[in-house]
């Protein structure tokens, strides 16, 4: 946890994410992911899907965490395309708090959540592992760097 990590993180809030966020979301996006950041026509169409559920979380008016998930009704899947907090604001239950507010969201419609993390992810396979997602299956290579990626799941069912 940061030595600050309960003042900075105190008071945050967690509520959907518009298209005015964009900007801040970018620059979240660049922070938390110095290889894989999304560009800003991926950050756009997730903004604007009608199938994406966007949350984002805020401290003092400043966007610190940011969650997009993938509604597949299909499958009745949900996919967690993007989770980020910002390396100021770890350790202090927002990672945890959007997680579990998008599967509170999601439920209704679904039976699965899913994401995909690098294997060498330990931070967030480990807040996946608290949240109760398992390992399912490997993608070798998954990644543009040749790194595997784990794919994890969850049954909303069994909560
Ligand atoms: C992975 C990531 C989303 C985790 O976010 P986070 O906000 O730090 O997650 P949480 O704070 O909910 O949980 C992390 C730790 O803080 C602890 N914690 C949570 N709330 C706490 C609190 N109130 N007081 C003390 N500790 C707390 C958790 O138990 C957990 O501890 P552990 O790592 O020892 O198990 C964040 O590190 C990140 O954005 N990383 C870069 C991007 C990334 O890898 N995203 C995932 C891609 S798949």
């Amino acid at each position: 946890m940061n030595t600050n990590a309960l003042a900075l993180c105190d008071l945050y809030m967690v509520s959907d994410a518009s298209l005015l966020d964009l900007p801040a979301i970018r620059r979240l996006e660049q922070a938390c992911f110095p290889k894989d950041a999304y560009d800003f026509f991926t950050l756009l169409n997730l903004a604007l899907s009608r199938n994406v559920l966007r949350l984002k979380a805020m401290v003092d008016n400043r966007l610190v965490g940011y969650l997009a998930g993938e509604v597949r009704d299909y499958d009745a899947t949900g996919w967690v395309v993007t989770l980020g907090v910002l390396p100021s604001h770890t350790g202090c239950g927002i990672g945890h708090a959007l997680l579990a507010s998008a599967e509170r969201a999601m439920k209704a419609r679904i039976t699965y959540v899913k994401l995909t993390v690098r294997r060498s992810n330990v931070q967030a396979i480990r807040l996946y592992d608290h949240c109760g997602y398992k390992w399912v299956s490997t993608i070798r290579g998954y990644y543009h760097d040749g790194e595997d990626g784990l794919i994890m799941e969850k049954n909303l069912t069994l909560t």
